[in-house]
């Protein structure tokens, strides 16, 4: 036996020596080794033995397996190895080679918007609230006392859902977030927030896109007057668009507010004297606002007795397209790159050289 273990293992060596391959390797392993391998079928002389022979010849099997194993792993490690330089000779990086220029993204003028107006709210202690874009037509419509039916609807065609969702639609405005804040708030207290988001309506030109951005605002407590609303908002003009900016009220109509306004601000282009953007009036119109109208107030749980409130909302795009002297809406949702890159600000441009 000692013989053929010997001879089996030199053959087993040289056949190793030749090998450069893992996988004729493993294919070596089997022939050796395997199940039914030249090592492996030599217990089958095992079954004709005496007790003590099967001790001694047992004990030379496993000292070869053991032998043939390891002379297997060392070639393994060698393969393995030499693979792993290859690959590392390979993949070695010059780092010497000039770099990429990386060029950071720059705020979009609507998020540059949004955050002048929550740093305004923010700071008269409100909080910012925001509500889904899929809505009920209850909280779009219906709770806005705006009814099944209702003529002032139309104003407001919108994108619908299907089958089993069809009491669902995109919201035509962030006055569903007034219903939402009034609902959630269990101790039906005061609430002061503003709402912005996407909103979206069947309009599609120039100044008007099939998704554009709205900002709402709630005020609800006990002795809110329309002397509240008036201050209120005209603060927010004169900070948004300059201090010499003039605010007129007019009378107006919205379902859920009652009295209600719209409110004009003197033109940010002509300063009042009549030029194009304002189609020579002076004037533009900016916010729709008004008292919340008791209906709304009792269908979201509200005692129209104690708690009044005033509520207003604004188109974002419109104010940032007189902020930055933007023509056409459908230019702020198209993502194209030109138009973004003239908002990089000076000290945004992190040019990483
Ligand atoms: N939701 C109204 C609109 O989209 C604006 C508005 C909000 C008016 C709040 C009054 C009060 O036209």
């Amino acid at each position: 036996m000692n013989e053929k273990k010997e001879q089996l293992k030199k053959e087993l060596k040289e056949a190793i020596s030749q090998i450069t391959e893992m996988h004729s390797l493993n294919e070596l392993k089997v022939e050796y080794l395997g199940k039914k391998g030249k090592i492996t079928e030599l217990s089958s002389n095992l079954k004709e033995m005496s007790l003590d022979a099967k001790k001694e010849f047992g004990k030379i099997l496993n000292e070869l397996k053991e032998e043939a194993t390891s002379l297997v792993e060392e070639k393994r490690k060698e393969i393995e190895e030499r693979l792993l330089n290859k690959k590392l000779e390979s993949e070695k990086i010059d780092i010497t080679l000039p770099s990429k220029k990386v060029r950071r993204g720059s705020k979009h003028p609507m998020t540059r918007m949004i955050e002048q107006f929550e740093d305004l709210f923010v700071s008269m202690g409100y909080t910012v609230y925001e509500g889904p874009e899929i809505e009920s037509d209850e909280n779009c419509f219906q709770k806005l006392n705006l009814p099944k039916g209702h003529p002032a609807r139309d104003a407001q065609d919108t994108f619908y859902l299907e089958n089993e969702y069809e009491n669902f639609l995109l919201r035509t405005q962030t006055s569903t977030a007034q219903v939402r804040a009034m609902e959630e708030n269990h101790e039906k207290g005061p609430i002061r927030i503003i709402c912005p988001g996407k909103v979206y309506r069947r309009d599609e030109d120039a100044t008007h896109s099939h998704q554009f951005m709205q900002v709402e605002g709630l005020v609800i407590d006990e002795n809110v007057s329309m002397a509240d609303l008036k201050g209120t908002l005209e603060l927010f003009c004169k900070t948004i668009l300059g201090e010499k900016t003039e605010v007129r009220f007019r009378p107006s109509f919205f379902p859920f507010t009652e009295p209600s306004v719209e409110v004009d601000v003197t033109c940010f282009k002509c300063g009042g004297k009549g030029c194009s953007l304002c189609k020579q009036t002076g004037w533009i119109e900016v916010l729709g606002a008004g008292m919340v109208h008791p209906n709304v107030l009792t269908m979201c749980g509200y005692d129209p007795k104690k708690y009044q409130g005033f509520a207003f909302g604004t188109g974002i795009d419109r104010f940032a397209m007189f902020e930055y002297g933007i023509p056409d809406i459908r230019t702020i949702y198209g993502n194209d790159i030109r138009f973004l890159k003239q908002f990089d600000r000076k000290e945004e441009q992190n040019e990483v050289k």
